[in-house]
């Protein structure tokens, strides 16, 4: 039997099969800057924003305006395939929590 309650603390693990299909970690490291910020460097910067995993589930659907530098990050579409709202909100769930 499964523990729904469960829900907010596994999305804090790695939801490995969504970030090898969208190629998060083509840019992305979790702790060193490579052709992207680290995880951990947007997870202190939108620490104290409550509102900041509405804005980053949009924008990792339907992009957005550049917040650190001058390179955007490329659209589900260029990515690997589109990405559901529930599947946007685990990986931000995921990324803040680093
Ligand atoms: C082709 C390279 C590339 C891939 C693949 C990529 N990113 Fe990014 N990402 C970037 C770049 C470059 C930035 C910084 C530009 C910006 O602020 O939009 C960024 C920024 C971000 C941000 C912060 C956005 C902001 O507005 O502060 C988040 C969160 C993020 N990426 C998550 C992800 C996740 C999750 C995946 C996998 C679904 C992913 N990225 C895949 C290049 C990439």
């Amino acid at each position: 039997m499964l523990c729904v309650a469960d829900g907010e603390a596994q999305a804090q693990s790695e939801p490995t099969a969504l970030v090898d299909q969208q190629h998060c970690m083509f840019c992305h490291t979790v702790d060193a800057p490579f052709l992207a910020p680290s995880f951990q460097q947007i997870a202190a910067h939108y620490r104290n924003m409550p509102d900041a995993s509405v804005m980053l589930e949009q924008k990792l659907r339907v992009g957005g305006k550049a917040h650190w530098g001058d390179m955007s990050m490329p659209l589900p579409a260029d990515r690997g395939g589109p990405l559901s709202p529930e599947d946007a909100h685990t990986l931000v769930q995921w990324v803040l929590n680093q």
